[in-house]
């Protein structure tokens, strides 16, 4: 009996995780979307974003708040973002992701040739005005105790691959920092 050739398979670009990291409300989620609309249409590739808001209605829904539950979030999100990436395509992850050793951890998974770390930076007192879901002044009326940058830490990177800061420009000058970082990093 003859052997069938195996089909051959279109090669793909490399994939790689874009990890933005940084406080509630510095941008994180409204970065990783522009960036999902211009890396597929302006770069032609394939991107899933993984938002930690998103994640944590599914894969992470049994996960609260806690150290030991933020670092299994980030556990579970890094293995996500680890087996998209190996297939070629741009993991967007936008997670607050407060603790370096959690960050660390993921781009150990990911593998580091393949683990962008981008520091979403804006300063607390911006967050904190912005404050788009009202957590903040939630967390300043005691309604909630375990907010990150008011109760919770956030240990923010000492040595990212990218800095995105947030507070000099609107979302689209602050998308274009981050497109040119990542051709500068030979991503795009
Ligand atoms: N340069 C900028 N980049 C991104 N967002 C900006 C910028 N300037 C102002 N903003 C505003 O800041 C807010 C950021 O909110 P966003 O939901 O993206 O934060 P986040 O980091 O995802 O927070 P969380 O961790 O709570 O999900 C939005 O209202 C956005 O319009
Ligand atoms: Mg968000």
């Amino acid at each position: 009996m003859k052997e069938e050739e195996p089909a051959a398979r279109e090669p793909r670009p490399e994939g790689f995780a874009v990890w933005m990291t940084g406080l509630p409300g510095s941008g994180k989620s409204t970065l990783a979307k522009l960036l999902e609309a211009e890396l597929g249409e302006r770069f032609g590739r394939y991107v899933e974003v993984l938002d930690g808001d998103e994640v944590r209605k599914g894969l992470s829904r049994d996960l609260g708040l806690s150290k030991g539950d933020r670092e299994e979030h980030a556990r579970r999100v890094s293995y996500v973002a680890k087996v998209l990436a190996r297939n070629g395509v741009v993991a967007v992850v936008a997670l607050i992701s407060p603790y370096r050793s959690s960050r660390a951890e993921a781009r150990e998974m990911i593998g580091a040739g393949r683990f962008v770390e981008v520091f979403v930076k804006a300063p607390l007192s911006v967050c904190e005005q912005r404050d788009p879901k009202g957590l903040y002044a939630k967390a300043r009326r005691g309604e909630i105790n375990n907010m990150t940058g008011i109760q919770d830490p956030y240990e923010a990177p000492e040595a990212p691959d990218l800095t995105v800061d947030t507070t000099t420009g609107g979302p689209e000058a602050s998308l274009e920092g981050l497109v040119m970082g990542l051709r500068r990093l030979g991503k795009l």
